[in-house]
């Protein structure tokens, strides 16, 4: 079965293409169809946003599509940066940009003030027919960065129970526990009653 992935995100495509790697699925990405627009992301919530892009780009190939909208919701700064992560320090902002700006925000708040969740949304369509899945983490927002793997606000986001950053997991461990894993097991779970999908080891 062929599903398109709904973003030029490589760091996303990784992950999400490790969750389904024992399944007989062949995920495709915009790149494999021409002329594919970029889809605005101009949604209040992630449910929106993802749901956009998941139908943008199925109704213009007809492909079963799936897409993801992910937020960092910080305690001390009410949920923000929330829907806007990936604009959290403006139109251009890099991983980099803002994980200090977060880190900059939250300086001098004590560690007992720093919580944090990552929440991620995937939505799936297929012919016509569109469904969303929910993955919450809780976590920490550490006072430095740390690890080397992942992406985005990985090094800053701390998880108690692993005793590290995002960022200092292994991938497959990562997607064990992560907001989008959880969200892709649900997913996973959705299609295997759709379509009695198998396990290919
Ligand atoms: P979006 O879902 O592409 O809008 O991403 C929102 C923002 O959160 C971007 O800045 C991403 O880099 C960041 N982000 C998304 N997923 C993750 C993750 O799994 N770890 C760390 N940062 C992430």
């Amino acid at each position: 079965m062929k599903i398109l992935l709904a973003s030029r995100n490589r760091d996303k495509q990784r992950e999400i293409r490790e969750k389904v790697s024992s399944l007989h699925i062949e995920i495709l990405t915009p790149d494999d169809f021409p002329d594919l627009p970029e889809v605005v992301e101009d949604g209040d919530t992630l449910e929106e946003n993802a749901s956009k892009k998941a139908r943008t780009l199925h109704q213009l190939t007809g492909v079963p599509t799936i897409a993801d909208d992910t937020g960092l919701e910080v305690d001390f700064l009410n949920g923000q940066p929330g829907v806007y992560s990936a604009r959290y320090a403006g139109p251009d902002a890099t991983y980099q940009d803002n994980v200090d700006k977060l880190i900059r925000e939250l300086q001098g708040v004590p560690e007992g003030q720093r919580g944090a969740r990552f929440r991620c949304v995937i939505a799936y369509i297929r012919d016509g027919q569109l469904n969303t899945f929910e993955g919450k983490v809780d976590g920490f927002i550490s006072k430095t960065p740390a690890g080397e793997s992942g992406f985005g606000y990985d090094p800053v986001f701390y998880v108690s129970d692993e005793g590290k950053t995002f960022a200092e997991l292994q991938l497959e461990r990562k997607n064990a526990i992560s907001h989008r894993g959880l969200a892709l097991d649900a997913w996973v779970d959705h299609l295997r009653k759709e379509i009695h999908i198998t396990d290919s080891k």
